[in-house]
């Protein structure tokens, strides 16, 4: 997601309500507050400055209109009760026009082309849906657990692999391989593109668009090359799952996925052009999306396992006493594990993965408190700080999955995160109840089995660790060293046993 705005004409800015933008720092002319922006941590300068004017603010970055919401009220007021006018994106140009990304609906404007690719990908991600995806996603879970106990130092790799190879058999019924799978290969080299094009100023021609027809031979035109390349390969991860599983199905050989039982539902005497690629674009959205957001929610688990011995000792005792040592979790055991439960919420809520969600683009000039809020504004609904209220979540930076608990049992009357921490109105991620799943049970079976320990210096003394975040739309955890032990040698013997089954 391109982060930054692209430059727009100043006399456009025709104020036709005559009412005051929301306040805001005072910009310098033509630059507007460019200077003022940070290129890391933009939610956490956000929010000081609501302390300064309020949960409504307006900047203006070389004449585009931005509007920050830092509270729920206010994300609820545009998202939900105007989401009519406030549920578009941006133009892109490095990432739709030269990348050629105009098929993931992530990135789609407002419309009937959005409409019928969400509506496509929600039939097979919907909460009543997703639970038929438990097998797939135990089992590499489960496989999870074999590599972390074969090569406990490359966790955060593992934890990658798990991901891309459950939305590979999910969407697709593919089984990747455990090394330098060509299909994982491609889709990291596709969505690590998607990141790099979301690095605020990395491309001049988002700011800039006409630079899109400078020739890939011309002195400068770097960018170009890099999306030719990029669409070369991007075109690869769109394309190639999609073509294995018509093949597999021509054979006879397809092994269930949501793109082979999406092939099946077409009517062979009708016109299948649109439907097959709107097929295409949903397992490929489902990738896009789904597999970095959900790596960065468990690395976090992972650091904040680490750094608080007393949490997973907690979760631990009470896996242990609902699934014992014979066996590990299903998801059958969810319902009898609320602190575990309430372990994935705090995990969401804690290091939000987007703490800015992304960007709506509003489509009409509207006016709201009196405010004038101009067509074509980026709205950033502030995610940290609404996760991070102190009135709704006491001591807001500590790490307590108790918070969301009462009498032992996940209390209704704290803030879900899911509020906040998957976007917001229309556009919020229709892949969380997957996420959701995914997250429980690779949680659940790596406290099951495993101690995860903060790393120790040449002295054998622990290292503190801190939770940094990388910068960008997705964060990630900054790469971190932990160690990680079998809690038995039942463990291991479980580990083993199931390494064989699956
Ligand atoms: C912890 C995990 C995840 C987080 C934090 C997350 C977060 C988000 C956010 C913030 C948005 C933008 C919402 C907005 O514009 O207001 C989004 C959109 C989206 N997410 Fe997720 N997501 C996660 C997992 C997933 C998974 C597993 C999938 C796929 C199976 C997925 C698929 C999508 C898609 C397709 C969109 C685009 C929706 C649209 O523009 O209409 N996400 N997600």
């Amino acid at each position: 997601m391109v982060l930054w705005p692209r430059r727009r004409s100043r006399s456009s800015h025709v104020n036709p309500l005559r009412l005051p933008f929301p306040p805001g720092p005072k910009g310098l002319p033509l630059l507007g507050n460019l200077l003022d922006l940070p290129l890391e941590d933009q939610h956490l300068t956000f929010h000081e400055w609501s302390k300064q004017y309020r949960d409504i603010m307006h900047v203006d970055v070389l004449g585009q209109h931005i509007i920050i919401l830092d509270s729920l009220q206010k994300a609820s007021d545009f998202f939900d009760k105007k989401s009519s006018i406030y549920s578009s994106r941006s133009r892109m140009p490095m990432l739709i026009e030269l990348m050629g990304w105009d098929w993931d609906f992530a990135l789609m404007p407002y419309g009937e082309t959005w409409r019928k690719e969400r509506r496509s990908f929600h039939q097979h991600f919907h909460q009543g849906v997703v639970d038929k995806y438990q097998p797939q996603q135990l089992r590499e879970a489960r496989r999870c657990l074999t590599r972390l106990l074969a090569d406990p130092d490359d966790f955060l790799h593992h934890i990658r692999h798990t991901f891309a190879a459950s939305v590979m058999s999910i969407a697709y019924g593919i089984e990747v391989s455990d090394r330098d799978d060509p299909y994982i290969t491609t889709a990291e080299i596709a969505i690590g593109s998607l990141s790099e094009t979301s690095v605020p100023g990395a491309f001049l021609v988002n700011n800039v668009p006409i630079l899109k027809y400078v020739p890939p031979w011309f002195p400068g035109a770097g960018f170009r090359k890099k999306a030719e390349y990029w669409r070369k390969v991007g075109d690869e991860m769109l394309n190639k799952p999609f073509y294995a599983v018509l093949d597999a199905m021509r054979q006879g050989k397809a092994v269930p996925s949501v793109t082979s039982s999406m092939l099946q539902n077409l009517c062979e005497d009708d016109d299948n052009t649109e439907a097959l690629e709107i097929i295409k674009h949903t397992g490929a959205a489902a990738y896009s999306a789904g597999a970095d957001t959900t790596v960065s929610a468990v690395q976090t688990f992972f650091l904040a396992m680490a750094k608080h011995p007393e949490v997973q000792k907690r979760a631990q005792a009470e896996i242990d006493s609902v699934v014992g040592s014979n066996r590990l979790p299903e998801f059958a055991d969810r319902p009898h594990l609320p602190y575990t439960n309430a372990m994935v919420l705090e995990t969401l809520r804690w290091q939000p993965v987007t703490p800015l969600a992304f960007p709506h683009t509003s489509t009409e000039d509207d006016e709201y408190e009196g405010y004038f809020v101009p067509k074509g504004s980026m709205i950033f609904g502030n995610a940290w700080a609404i996760l991070h209220d102190p009135i709704e979540y006491p001591d807001p930076e500590e790490f307590k999955p108790e918070r969301f608990l009462k009498d032992g049992q996940l209390n209704p009357n704290v803030r879900d995160p899911s509020v906040a921490a998957f976007g917001f109105g229309r556009r919020i991620c229709p892949g969380r109840f997957l996420s959701d799943r995914a997250m429980f049970c690779v949680l659940s079976s790596i406290l099951a089995v495993f101690d995860i320990l903060p790393p120790l210096d040449k002295n054998g003394m622990a290292v503190p660790l801190k939770p940094a975040m990388t910068p960008g739309i997705v964060r990630m955890p900054v790469p971190f060293k932990c160690v990680i032990k079998p809690r038995s040698s039942a463990a291991v013997a479980l580990i083993h046993a199931h390494g064989d089954e699956c």
